[in-house]
């Protein structure tokens, strides 16, 4: 990791579905943010203990179980500031007081680290991707070579289809893709890997992206999930 960066961000992967918990840690303030936390809070707090960091931000990119078990674990110890995006609020009914509510575009100051909130719907309403420098906290957005599931409640394959297609126009190749599941071969990779290697990444097509991603894909492809190459997505 570069010294000249203003953070580090350490990763854990915890609990029974391969979820990475990220620490981001911003060297100037000793401060750091706590993205998903879930499952094991002793081994997030014992990172943080061992970095010499307060942990004052926890935030969301979404709200399924598995990424928010851990919240109030980690507000016992520390007095943090929850954020997620205001639809993943309307969407969760959250009971938690008082978090601050963004929406797309929003930037959170954590010391010198500055980071910017990207509204990703698809996976769920209001599913956010957290972007420090060059690296994305994808959630479960975006995985290395695979995106979340549509399929549940508040899932919109449209709007995954859309969401996708924005972070390809919009981000660079360099941008490193840190997600929310150990579900590949790899932990991390790039955006340009995945706009080569990643099926959900090679659809022009709405209505194809729509039926690959709901009747296909979870039928023909296993984790740890490896890159496809473009056009062998679906046979038709
Ligand atoms: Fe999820």
């Amino acid at each position: 990791m570069s010294t000249t960066q203003p953070q580090i961000i350490h990763v854990l992967e915890l609990g029974p579905m391969e979820n990475f918990v990220y620490l981001i840690e911003d060297r100037a303030s000793g401060r750091a943010a706590v993205v998903d936390p879930a499952w094991d809070v002793p081994q997030v707090l014992a990172l943080a203990e061992q970095q010499d960091v307060r942990i004052t931000d926890i935030l969301l990119t979404h709200s399924h179980h598995d990424h928010i078990n851990g919240i109030e674990d980690v507000l016992r110890r520390y007095d943090a500031q929850l954020h997620l995006l205001k639809d993943e609020a309307r969407f969760w009914g959250s009971y938690l007081d008082l978090p601050t509510l963004h929406h797309g575009g929003d930037r959170i100051a954590l010391g010198d680290t500055e980071i910017e909130v990207l509204h990703t719907p698809g996976h769920t309403p209001g599913s956010a991707c957290y972007r420090i420098g060059d690296q994305l906290i994808t959630g479960d957005t975006l995985f290395v070579f695979g995106c979340g599931r549509c399929d549940l409640r508040g899932g919109d394959p449209e709007q995954m289809f859309h969401t996708l297609t924005d972070m390809q126009r919009k981000l660079p190749a360099d941008t490193v893709i840190l997600p929310g599941h150990n579900y590949a071969e790899k932990s991390a990779s790039t955006l340009g890997e995945q706009i080569e290697g990643n099926p959900f990444m090679h659809f022009d097509d709405l209505d194809r992206f729509v039926r690959y991603r709901m009747h296909y894909h979870d039928k023909h492809r296993h984790e740890p999930y490896g890159p496809v190459s473009k056009g062998h997505e679906m046979p038709v």
